[in-house]
Formats: C-alpha cells, structure tokens, sequence
C-alpha cells in the first residue's frame, strides 16, 4: 500500500511544552487513518501538523518531517497555502462563510480567481453531491448557509473543501455537534470518500473509530503507542497502554 504521508520523529513544542515526542506514522493513501487517544493527548496537534495548521499558532516549534508523496511539507520552499489546498481540513463545529450555500461552496474557486459561471455552477453541482447534499440543496442554493441544520453544515464544509479538489481531508471530531442519524450518514460518506481520497480522522467515539478506520493511532501523553490495523489493534493489541484504553480501563 502506498504511503501517502509519512510522519517521521516529529517533535512539537509550545513553548516550552513537548506536546508530541517523537512521532512516527504512516498515513496510507485512500485509506482511513483514526487518531484515538484520551483527551490532550496530541491528536488534534498530530493532525494540524499534517497541513501546517499549527504555523498560525505564535511559539510552535516542530522539529521532524512529514512527507507527502515523498517531499517533506516542512521544507522551506513549502507552498503553504498549495498544501492547504491538497490537504483540507474540517473542524469540530461546523464553520460555514456567512454567505449563501452556493457562495460557500464556489469560495475556493473564486478566491482562486475563476468566474466563469458554468465553471462554478458544474463545481457547485458535482461538490455538492459528492457530499449527498445536492438533492436536498438544489432548489435553495442562494439561501443563507447559516440556516441550515448542523449535520448539513458539516457536510456543506465537506462540499466547500471537496471543491477544491484536495488530496487529503482531515477530520477533527467532525461529528461531535451530530446526532447518532447524522453521525452515521457522515461515516458512510467518509467510506465512500475514501475511494477517490485519503482521510485521517481524529475521534473520541471508538466505536466510530473500529467501524469506518483502515488503520488506527493510539496516543498518549504526545506519543504515538501503537500504530496497526484497526482490526489489529482493537482486537488484539501489542501495547498493555492500547489494552488497557481500549477496554476502558483507562481514559
Ligand atoms: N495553542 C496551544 N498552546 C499551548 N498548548 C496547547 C495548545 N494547543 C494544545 N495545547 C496543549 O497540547 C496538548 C495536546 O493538545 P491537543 O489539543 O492536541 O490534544 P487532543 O488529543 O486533541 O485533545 P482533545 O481530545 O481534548 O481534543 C495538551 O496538553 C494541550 O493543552
Ligand atoms: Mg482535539
């Protein structure tokens, strides 16, 4: 399988504080990588890390390299905004532009300069039913984004992103404001998505990380414990720390 990212030593500092020591990780390409670990552990640090999210927070020291296709995202030539492009993000709460459905799913492409009509309605369409929202969408595409209900918002950020044609897409928590109903069509997009993009999702739910993960991270205290198969390490773990986590002896 390839590796479409691969972490190696990565150190994180704030400040003074190690919040991840030395990390190594493979994320596989069109795979589900879960980050799972107890909270503060290092999961959303880990995954800011991945389109140099964390630069935007003052006293972040990263020493180590992450790879994408090979070429380490911390070199200094690093188009920072390209990666962010190739390797988009969605957030915990959902975070739709005050702007209409349409305005928010183009935004990448007009921030990027194109204007062309057709082009954006062809993007509009095919992104927003990439992420199963066209048919409820369609007839109310200039209506605000805001209005929508909360696991249409997530899945309009999802659109938003998806429009830009990334690579990559990191999910922090993304279902965490959902309902159960919502969570599950959000895991059943996510399997879908997988076969044209690689995802990395950070979790608190296990039982989410064991039904849609490929592979899975356990972290603890800003390091990675163990790293395998979801299957693997769930059922089987070779770390005690793993065990005792995942039984729910611990955290
Ligand atoms: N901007 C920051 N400045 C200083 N310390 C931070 C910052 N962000 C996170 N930390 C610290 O780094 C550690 C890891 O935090 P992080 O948010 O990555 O954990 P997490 O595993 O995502 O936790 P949660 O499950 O609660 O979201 C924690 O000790 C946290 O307090
Ligand atoms: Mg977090």
């Amino acid at each position: 399988m390839d590796q479409k990212i691969e972490i190696k030593d990565l150190d994180l500092f704030y400040g003074s504080f190690q919040a991840l020591k030395a990390v190594s990780m493979p994320v596989y390409d069109r795979q589900i990588t879960a980050l799972i670990g107890p909270s503060g552990c290092g999961k959303s640090t880990l995954l800011r890390c991945l389109n140099r999210m964390n630069d935007l927070i003052s006293e972040v020291r990263i020493t180590g390299r992450a790879l994408l296709d090979g070429v380490n995202i911390y070199d200094r030539s690093t188009d920072v905004e390209g990666l962010r492009k190739r390797v988009g993000m969605v957030f915990q709460r959902p975070n739709p532009f005050p702007l209409p459905i349409y305005e928010n799913v183009v935004y990448g492409l007009r921030v990027a300069g194109e204007n062309d009509k057709k082009t954006l309605d062809q993007t509009a369409e095919k992104s927003l039913k990439a992420a199963w929202l066209w048919d409820q969408l369609k007839d109310k595409l200039h209506q605000p984004a805001i209005s929508l209900p909360l696991d249409q918002q997530q899945r309009l950020c999802l659109a938003r992103l998806l429009a830009v044609e990334p690579e990559v897409i990191l999910m922090d928590e993304p279902c965490s404001s959902l309902d159960p109903i919502a969570t599950a069509k959000v895991e059943e997009l996510m399997l879908e998505l997988k076969k044209d993009y690689t995802i990395v999702i950070v979790t608190h739910n296990m039982q989410q990380a064991a039904r849609v993960s490929d592979f899975s991270g356990y972290m603890l205290l800003g390091e990675m414990i163990e790293f395998g198969e979801t299957k693997t390490l769930f059922t089987n773990p070779s770390q005690k720390l793993t065990e005792d986590y995942i039984t729910g002896r611990f955290g």
